[in-house]
Order: structure tokens, then sequence, then C-alpha cells
């Protein structure tokens, strides 16, 4: 069944590149699932354009009670309106170190000057929460690509064969939902949004996120105890559009109970590397020094790459940003990522935060 389209998604909608013509990454990043068995809409393939800009940091504050998370406000460097998004879609930002990370907009799209974004500091983990915290106060300048969308959000009654929405967010999860939200109410479509987190001082945007009253159930662990699937969908009746961004947790739980339901849309976008699937042990050489590094059945290369202390390149850690892009010299690849060609997998390119190795081969890395 044909679906009709959105007078309102930009060309660009699914911003994916060239080599990922459709919401891509099905699995990895956000999949639009008719009852999770059937059809993934997906927008027609568009051309790549140039999305590199240099934006300056005007604003900056902190955006939840335990001071965890910093909204950024980022305006061109030069002055000139921004390029146009809509919600669900995310830039990449260039840090100072030559990390690279996504962070989605969560401001207005009708804002043409600026793009907000938000941060969750993040201790131990990849380095990037922490340089954004600590080096990225106003006045600094970074280069940023995108925007690009792999979360869009298709209209009930437009783009979307549903009547209503159900929003789910965890945590720094909200960051892709506040635009969502913010057009739903404008197009006066049913909504209702569950926000969930630890504590009410670690959610972000609570007060931006309050004026919506009744609509939004404020959950977290301290109070409420961890919620099931049942407590984020809020029945979820017949013909609902669910948007979930959140742990892996919450996505796997919801994406288990609504297994089967084959008039509820689920769509969702992870922050955090989704699990390893049916992984067996492999190991790689790394070319400029010799060392073997063992990678488990349940971890990832990039995490053994990690461990290991070999430097690694990565950002998305779901196979759609290209960024940890790696040349093999030697081995079979077990190709998992939706970003590759064939021609670049032919000629020894792999992602590392996803693909791997049949068990017990040894691939040879440029590294
Ligand atoms: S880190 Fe984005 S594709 Fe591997």
């Amino acid at each position: 069944m044909p679906f009709p389209r959105f007078g309102d998604v930009p060309p660009s909608a699914s911003g994916r590149s060239r080599h990922d013509p459709l919401l891509g990454a099905a699995e990895v990043v956000v999949s639009g699932v008719w009852g999770l068995a059937s059809r993934i809409r997906r927008p027609p393939p568009v051309p790549e354009r140039d999305r590199t800009h240099a934006l300056r940091v005007v604003d900056r504050h902190v955006v939840a009670h335990d001071q965890d998370v910093v909204a950024l406000t980022l305006a061109a460097a030069d002055a000139k309106p921004l390029p146009r998004w809509f919600p669900g879609a995310h830039i990449d930002i260039n840090l100072p170190s030559g990390r690279v990370r996504q962070y989605s907009l969560n401001g207005d799209p009708a804002v043409r000057d600026s793009y907000r974004i938000a941060v969750r500091r993040i201790p131990g983990g990849g380095g990037g929460s922490i340089e954004v915290h600590d080096q990225l106060t106003v006045g600094a300048t970074v280069t940023t690509s995108g925007p690009r969308n792999a979360f869009p959000l298709s209209m009930p009654g437009r783009g979307s064969p549903t009547q209503r929405f159900r929003f789910i967010a965890g945590g720094i999860g909200i960051t892709p939902i506040l635009p969502m939200l913010r057009r739903a109410q404008q197009l006066d479509i049913d909504w209702s949004m569950v926000y969930a987190g630890r504590t009410p001082n670690s959610l972000p945007f609570l007060e931006e996120v309050s004026r919506y009253g009744s609509r939004v159930e404020i959950r977290t662990d301290d109070i409420h105890g961890l919620p099931t699937a049942d407590d984020l969908l809020g029945g979820c009746p017949d013909g609902t559009a669910v948007y979930a961004c959140g742990p892996a947790p919450m996505l796997t739980g919801v994406r288990s109970r609504l297994a089967g339901r084959d008039n509820v849309e689920l769509h969702f976008e992870r922050f955090a590397a989704p699990p390893v699937v049916d992984g067996r042990g492999f190991s790689v050489c790394i070319a400029s020094t010799g060392k073997v590094v063992d990678v488990g059945a349940e971890e990832t290369l990039l995490s053994a790459l990690q461990r290991s202390g070999v430097p690694a390149s990565y950002s998305c850690q779901q196979g759609f940003c290209g960024t940890c892009r790696t040349r093999v010299l030697g081995g079979d690849v077990d190709h998992r990522d939706t970003l590759l060609t064939d021609p670049e997998r032919n000629a020894g390119t792999m992602l590392v935060c996803v693909s791997r190795a049949p068990e017990g081969e040894r691939l040879t890395l440029d590294l």
C-alpha cells in the first residue's frame, strides 16, 4: 500500500547519505514499522549536498536541576540563515579534539538563525560530552554538518495512516521529541507523552515540557519505580504512532510489547550503540603495531579496540554516520551496516562500530 506524502516533509527528510537512501538503519537508528513486521516507510533518495557550517555558541545554560545537561544555542558564524530542518533532525559537530558527535536539534524549527542542542555530561563516556561541557563556552566556534534527519515525523492523516501520537522520552531522549511536541500541538493532532527518568532532577527541559500540562506524564524511578512497557505506551489504542527515544532497555521493552500490533506504528531513535545480536568471537590484528585484539561475542569491534587502547574514530556507534570507516587489509568481514555500498565493501572498507567477522576469523585492520 503506498503511503501518501506529507507536503511538509523536506526534500531531504531522510537526511541519509547516498549510500543509505532509506530511512536506513531500520534497526540501528530509527524504524518506522507498521505492526513491526511489515513495511518500513522510506522516502526516496535525494542528492547529497554540502552542509558544512561554522557555528558559534551564542548562548549556553543548564537545563536539568542536577546541572548535568547544558543547552547550547549555535548561530552561523557568518550570521546567515541556517538550513531549514524538521523535527527529528540532528547535526554532526566536529569537536576541537577531532571527535565527531551527533546531537538532536531540540529548538524551534521556525527559528532560522540558530540551532539548539542539549548535551548530558557523561563521565567515563567517550569524552565528547565532557568536551562539549568544558570547551564549548559562549563565543566558541565549531564546524558542523547537517542537519540530517534519521527520525522523521510522519503526521497522522498526512504522511501516516495513524490518528494520534504517543511520545516516549527517556532522560536526554527528550531532545528529538521536543520539536515533535511543538509540531503536534501546532497541527492540533491528538498526542500524549510519558517522560521518564531516574529522578526529577535528572530530567532536562522539565519546565519546557510541563507547559503542555496533562498531555505529559512525568515518571521517575525514585517515585514511581521502573516503568513497564505498558506504563510507557499508555494504552496505545489502534491507530497510534509511537515515537520513542531513550535507553536501550526502554526501547527493547516497547518494541517487544508492540510485537504483533499491526495497527500501531513504532518509530524510535537510539542514543547508544545497539546490542550485538548473534555475535561470535573473532580477532583483529592492528597492522601498524602487530597487536592482536580479541573481540568477544557480545561486544562490538569498536568497543574491543577502545578497551585495548587502539584509537578509532567514531560517532553514532550505530552504523550510519561512517565516522568509524576502517580499511581492512585481510580477512572476511560480516558487514552489518546499511551505509557502505558493495563496491566499498569489496574494496576493503568496514564500519567497526557494528560490523564484525565470522567466528574465529582474524581481520587485519589498517590502524
Ligand atoms: S560510528 Fe557511525 S558508522 Fe560507525
